[in-house]
């Protein structure tokens, strides 16, 4: 991927060489031990004794509480129940269904960028709504709801009003039962479809799934995005350093150990919140974690890069002079330990 012109360096990110494992404080006041390096880290993300299921914690975590209906999903499922599902779902969310949607995806990238011009800021007019308009692609959103369908995102990722949760509920339960009825060629109507044998999704796991993909797939893909786009103001470089320099996920999804475990010399006990730092295992190496690794090894990998491809490529070819509007210093980024991603982007875009 070509870069862009030249600005002073982006800031350095967290230092991540201390030894391995720590025992932190979570923002909540809980404390999880947080692994670090990269073999450690990917030994951890396919251990199958460190569970994703909550009801495996014995140390107060607490995060995301979602309702219950929309909790059977593949990040909170160990084997073999996450194996059922997964094997579901990624029998409809096929290459050929990603490679598809290259022209829509590409088409999105031209429409949000005709017209740009001046300082424009690139997060709120280009990284942002590209997923989201694709996610909803995917999914089979009505092309008239896209619009409803991002207010409530937007408020489910900033905060999560109950309204917004109640919305998106009814929206997407509606959207199964259109689906249901009058199939169509998207994700929601092939897993109605899905069978394995006589096994099938039920209602719960088919809406946990909806909010999963749209969850997983929406925010991850801005910040990827984004990031990018700012780590090309220092020069060129492919999508797989991309992905480990710009990677917007500092952590795996936590993990409870389901026995006594001993992670690098350290003893952890049963039940407590262990954080895989997968930030520090790409710091660590010129190969990066950034998708994670073992069973849950993100679904929407081949479809997060094809997107990313399609926004660099699309950006940089009509604006191979674009530049940074404020010293990268200047630069605002979301305060989240879980996140790393930038509030905004200005970027003087001239042709
Ligand atoms: C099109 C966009 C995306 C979709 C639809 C998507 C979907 C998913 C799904 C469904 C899972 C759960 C898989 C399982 O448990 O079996 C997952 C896992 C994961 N995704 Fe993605 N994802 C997307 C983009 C991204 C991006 C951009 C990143 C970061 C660069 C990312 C990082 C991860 C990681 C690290 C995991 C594994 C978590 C863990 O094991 O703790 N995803 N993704």
């Amino acid at each position: 991927m070509g870069g862009f012109h030249r600005s002073e360096r982006v800031p350095p990110r967290r230092e991540t060489n201390e030894a391995t494992p720590v025992k932190i404080t979570l923002p909540d006041g809980t404390t999880a031990w947080r692994i670090t390096g990269h073999d450690d880290v990917r030994q951890g993300l396919a251990d199958p004794r460190l569970s994703l299921n909550r009801a495996n914690s014995t140390g107060g975590y607490s995060g995301f509480a979602l309702p219950p209906a929309l909790d059977r999903n593949l990040l909170n499922l160990d084997p073999p129940d996450h194996t059922r599902l997964r094997k579901l779902v990624a029998g409809a969310f096929t290459a050929r269904r990603v490679a598809r949607m290259r022209d829509s995806i590409q088409a999105t990238a031209d429409r949000l960028l005709d017209g740009l011009s001046g300082t424009v800021d690139l997060m709120a007019a280009y990284a942002t709504p590209l997923p989201i308009i694709t996610i909803g692609d995917l999914l089979g959103v009505p092309a008239e709801r896209i619009d409803d369908f991002r207010g409530w995102t937007d408020a489910l990722m900033t905060g999560g009003s109950r309204d917004a949760v109640v919305s998106m509920y009814a929206f997407m339960a509606d959207l199964i039962a259109t689906k249901r009825a009058d199939p169509a060629d998207d994700l929601i109507s092939a897993m109605i479809e899905a069978r394995d044998g006589e096994d099938e999704l039920t209602e719960d796991e088919l809406l946990s799934l909806a909010f999963l993909i749209l969850w997983a797939g929406y925010e991850n893909t801005v910040h990827l995005i984004g990031n990018s786009v700012l780590r090309l103001f220092d020069g060129p470089a492919d999508t797989e350093e991309l992905l480990r320099v710009a990677n917007p996920v500092p952590f795996a999804i936590r993990r409870f150990p389901l026995e006594d475990v001993e992670i690098a010399g350290e003893a952890i006990p049963k039940g407590q919140t262990v954080l895989l730092d997968i930030q520090s295992a790409n710091d660590a190496s010129t190969r990066h974690l950034s998708f994670g690794a073992g069973v849950h090894y993100c679904l929407g990998a081949p479809l997060a890069k094809l997107e990313l491809e399609i926004a660099l490529a699309t950006l940089s070819g009509r604006y191979p002079d674009a530049a940074l509007a404020v010293p990268a210093g200047e630069l605002k980024w979301r305060d989240s330990f879980r996140s790393r991603g930038l509030l905004e982007l200005p970027v003087a875009l001239t042709r």
